[in-house]
């Protein structure tokens, strides 16, 4: 067992915390949000993230895991530091550093014993260097300490599998030994370590995440051209996926990619390239395709709906980035929903958990009570998040109960046979031939 700290209660210190204290170590999460910690202490979670609730209470019963404001009481015992504090997008994207800033200098006035800090935090290449500097000039007193860098890999919507079986830990040190001591923190998951220098594992995250959002750029590119050629994309992805140079994962053409990380990160890349003199030409084109991909939606309904919205009521079915989660940061639902809502549509949505949070962002939603009531009376009905109980609802009762027969589907996650077969008219992304039909599109 080791005394560990975790410094942020958001989605990554939560699940970082929860998981170590699950695997026997003692774990003080500290938050300087009082409101988190008093949910926190009173059983309730800030965040909703499938089983972790569960976990929480398991191991705040079992004594392994408490809550605290104080940075004096959550640093009193610990060996380990994670720094899991958000780092938000700046005014040119570049990382808002101001949060990881202050949890330093915190730390350092805090510490009273060797401490190694690990930091979880997305941060922009360097800023591991620069924690440390920090830490040492706001010591009252020297105190030994070690900056690791171990960046996160989680998803939300399966954050605890993706802890407890990583594909890799990587951390990045200029000091050797501080490096094997996180090694053997995370030694009982058995996964592949990469331990490199500081700067490289900080790139390591950078380039990880732009990689994935340039997967789903490209097959999103490749959808357009599918929707004015004839060819449905869904195959074509599965066709490629199976060649292992390949692989078939982050090939799901939609709606574009949302979230916490995705947007932030290429954009937090891009900047630091520009700023260092480079033209990011890859990444540029990597944002520009999911905005345009976002836009695809709601041209798709206008297409559908007479050239115009104005006036009709459109539904939508998902407000998270995606399912399994109530994050709605950078959701693309909520794109379409703004530009629905300023040409004049009515907006109608459902979703299973982030309706708060959607309602929060953009106050002109009409949120329902469930799928059925969403299309109920609508001119159109969009899917926007690929939430399991829309798999197989009854979409006779759907198409009954709506005004005009229109579907976009913005996860392909209908068979568009079936759908126009029962009478809709179906749009998907990228399903030229079985969407859309050649002729439809005024090709061939
Ligand atoms: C991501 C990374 O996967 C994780 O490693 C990182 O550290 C945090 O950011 P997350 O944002 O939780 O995780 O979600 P992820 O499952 O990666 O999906 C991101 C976005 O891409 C979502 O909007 C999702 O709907 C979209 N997506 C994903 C696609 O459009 N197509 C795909 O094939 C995969």
């Amino acid at each position: 067992m080791r005394q560990l700290s975790v410094v942020g209660s958001g989605y990554v210190g939560l699940v970082t915390g929860t998981c170590f204290a699950d695997m026997g170590n003692s774990v003080t999460l500290v938050d300087i949000d009082e409101r988190k910690i008093d949910m926190l202490q009173a059983g309730q979670l800030p965040i909703y993230e499938p089983g972790l609730a569960e976990m929480v209470q398991r191991n705040t019963d079992a004594g392994r895991m408490r809550f605290t404001t104080s940075y004096a009481d959550g640093l009193a015992d610990a060996e380990f530091v994670f720094v899991c504090v958000g780092t938000p997008s700046g005014v040119d994207g570049e990382a808002d550093l101001q949060y990881v800033r202050a949890a330093a200098q915190t730390i350092a006035k805090t510490m009273r014993q060797p401490l190694i800090v690990i930091n979880k935090s997305t941060v922009p290449v360097g800023t591991g260097d620069w924690t440390a500097e920090i830490i040492s000039s706001n010591q009252p007193q020297p105190v030994d300490f070690a900056v690791v860098s171990c960046p996160e890999f989680l998803r939300e919507g399966s954050a605890i599998a993706d802890f407890m079986h990583p594909d890799r830990t990587v951390l990045g040190s200029s000091d050797a030994s501080a490096a094997e001591r996180v090694a053997e923190l995370y030694a009982p998951l058995e996964a592949p370590v990469v331990i490199t220098d500081i700067r490289t594992a900080e790139m390591i995250k950078y380039a990880s995440n732009a990689f994935l959002a340039t997967r789903i750029s490209f097959i999103n590119e490749i959808s357009i051209i599918c929707e004015r050629l004839g060819a449905d994309v869904t195959e074509v992805a599965r066709g490629m996926g199976y060649d292992k140079r390949i692989g078939p994962h982050f090939l799901q053409a939609g709606i574009g990619f949302g979230g916490s990380c995705f947007p932030k990160d290429v954009k937090a890349l891009a900047n630091m390239a520009q700023t260092h003199g480079m033209h990011p030409q890859l990444l540029n084109a990597v944002m520009e395709i999911n905005a345009f991909q976002r836009r695809q939606i709601t041209l798709k309904a206008r297409e559908l709906l007479d050239g115009s919205v104005s006036g009709k009521t459109v539904s939508m079915l998902g407000l998270a980035f995606k399912q399994n989660t109530d994050d709605t940061r950078e959701s693309p639902s909520l794109t379409v929903a703004r530009s629905l809502l300023n040409q004049g549509a009515i907006v109608k949505a459902y979703d299973p958990v982030a309706m708060a949070n959607a309602s929060r962002d953009v106050p002109g939603i009409t949120m329902c009570d469930s799928p059925y009531s969403a299309a109920a009376e609508s001119d159109a009905l969009l899917v926007l998040t690929p939430w399991n109980e829309f798999k197989q609802l009854d979409m006779r009762r759907v198409l009954k109960s709506m005004r005009r027969p229109i579907i976009i589907d913005g996860r392909n996650m209908y068979s568009p046979d079936e759908l126009k077969e029962i009478g809709f008219v179906y749009r998907g992304v990228g399903r030229g031939y079985n969407g859309e039909g050649r002729l439809a599109n005024g090709d061939d």
